[in-house]
């Protein structure tokens, strides 16, 4: 439970993330009865609503999305807490009139001149906003009596240059400790799980490396369209969206080192380590590592998705990815000849995050001939399957002899679930990061450095791309991006892309 006062100031307050995720989430630690007494929202947003308008649109969020239901009375408390008032991003009166609001809740409210300042608003205005927050005095480095700190959504910047520009725009503001850069997977339970199954246990550690591994496979596969966003998505594309922030960090944390404690510092740490290690690519050879395509028409979980050029907001000549493979390795002394294949893509054939640790096969495969299998090649059996979402679990597969005169070998499953363990599902990511944003741990938050080396590596992707596009330019030709159906696995140069490496994709069942 937090007993310190604190006011939530959430710029983007009447958007989507605020309805969505925030405030549904803020709702949930009230049901469990984690708030302050004197729990304070401020919503700040350009539209103007009044303080009743907004708790409407609160209201219609909790309904929607809180996973702990709604309830009348609960509600009535949670409401009462929730303010707004409309403003500009960019324009200083603005923030001296947020400033004035501010005092006055500090004095009816008693919440002691805490302020937690929580950026979902689109990156255009990150900059403008964190400046006048300084500007009028309500956060800088000399706050350090009260809390006084910005949490930053993503994107992050949309390649090396611009993070490490506004890395250095906020640093040149506040203390590094003040800064918490979100990666919502990083609240997830089943991510938070990656490090107490490595180092919780003292089984799985030592297998965990190239004289044990043969290969790893992280999938992040959606089966919805961009829907709506395709505004937004066609300048992201599926490399800014999903793999510079939420596979690398599942990456960082299936490859890390041990840390030397579990607090922040020692973590990140590890994971920077981790990140430093991918090899990097020479963008000339970008072909070789990565593959990008876009979703045909097709239907996904009985809904028909359009073509990704017929998406609303979407460019018709775009060359933005909606799906994206990259083989990498990381060159350690861990993991030194194991590669790391990760996938991601929007309208696949399903939902599911998973990591998958690929064991080698046996030195010698005595039942290699009774595996009734119909990949000519033998896989290795051993697979151990960290299920991120949906059905959060990990599972061990492996050979076993199926009862009967003869030696019938067949491949079955150890199982742990977290909803049969534990009894409930795993909460909601925002939950848990908000309720360490105001108790001030930023282990689960990613630091400057984390975020640069992730960009560096992943810029490198972009550049190759970037040398393709200018090439067909110069030949007065468009580039055109290999396609996929939707409510498939994604298209074939992924599959040739481990097929080249006698592998080929765990696709979940
Ligand atoms: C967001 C991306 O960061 O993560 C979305 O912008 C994506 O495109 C979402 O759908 C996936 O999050 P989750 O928690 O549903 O896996």
């Amino acid at each position: 439970r937090i007993e310190q006062p604190v006011v939530i100031v959430v710029f983007g307050a009447s958007g989507d993330l605020s309805k969505r995720k925030l405030i549904p989430a803020l709702y949930q630690l009230a049901y469990q009865n984690l708030l302050p007494a004197n729990f304070t929202l401020l919503g700040f947003a350009r539209t103007p609503y009044t303080d009743d308008e907004f708790r409407e649109l609160a209201r219609e969020g909790v309904t929607q999305y809180s996973t702990a239901g709604f309830d009348e009375h609960l509600w009535r408390w949670f409401s009462q807490n929730l303010f707004y008032m409309s403003g500009n991003y960019d324009d200083l009166e603005s923030f001296q009139a947020l400033a004035k609001r501010l005092e006055e809740l500090d004095a009816e409210r008693n919440t002691g001149g805490n302020y937690l300042f929580y950026l979902a608003t689109p990156p255009s205005v990150f900059k403008p906003i964190t400046s006048l927050i300084a500007e009028t005095g309500l956060c800088c480095r000399t706050s350090a009596d009260h809390l006084r700190r910005i949490v930053i959504e993503k994107p992050f910047g949309h390649d090396l240059e611009s993070a490490k520009d506004l890395n250095q725009h906020l640093l040149n503001l506040f203390d590094e400790d003040q800064i918490y850069r979100i990666d919502h997977y990083l609240g997830k339970e089943t991510v938070q799980n990656i490090l107490v199954f490595r180092f919780g246990n003292g089984i799985f550690e030592p297998i965990w490396n190239r004289n044990y591994v043969d290969h790893v496979q992280i999938t992040v596969a959606e089966t919805l369209g961009i829907g709506d966003r395709g505004g937004y998505y066609d300048k992201a594309g599926a490399i800014r969206d999903m793999l510079q922030n939420h596979m690398m960090q599942l990456l960082a944390l299936t490859a890390m080192e041990p840390p030397v404690a579990f607090d922040a510092e020692d973590v990140r740490d590890q994971k920077v380590n981790a990140l430093r290690s991918i090899r990097p690519l020479d963008p000339e050879e970008v072909d070789q590592w990565v593959v990008r395509a876009q979703y045909g028409p097709g239907v996904s979980e009985g809904q028909e998705i359009p073509a990704y050029l017929e998406e609303k907001g979407v460019d018709p000549h775009s060359t933005t990815e909606t799906y994206v493979a990259w083989k990498t390795e990381i060159d350690n002394w861990r993991w030194n000849g194991v590669p790391f294949y990760l996938r991601t893509g929007k309208a696949l054939a399903g939902k599911v995050t998973e990591i998958n640790i690929v064991f080698r096969k046996p030195p010698l495969m005595l039942f290699a001939n009774l595996i009734a299998n119909p990949n000519t090649q033998v896989p290795p059996s051993n697979v151990l399957t960290l299920r991120i979402q949906p059905d959060e679990g990990i599972r061990l597969t492996f050979d076993a002899k199926r009862p009967g005169p003869a030696v019938n070998v067949e491949r079955v499953a150890m199982d742990f679930s977290y909803s049969e363990s534990f009894g409930k599902d795993p909460g909601d990511a925002y939950e848990r990061l908000l309720l360490d944003a105001i108790l001030g741990d930023t282990t689960l938050f990613i630091r400057r450095d984390e975020i640069e080396v992730a960009w560096e590596r992943i810029t490198r992707i972009l550049n190759g791309w970037k040398m393709q596009e200018e090439k067909a330019a110069q030949a007065g030709k468009r580039l055109r991006l290999p396609r996929y159906a939707a409510g498939t696995w994604g298209p074939k140069e992924a599959d040739e892309l481990l097929a080249r490496d006698g592998r080929y994709w765990r696709n979940p069942h």
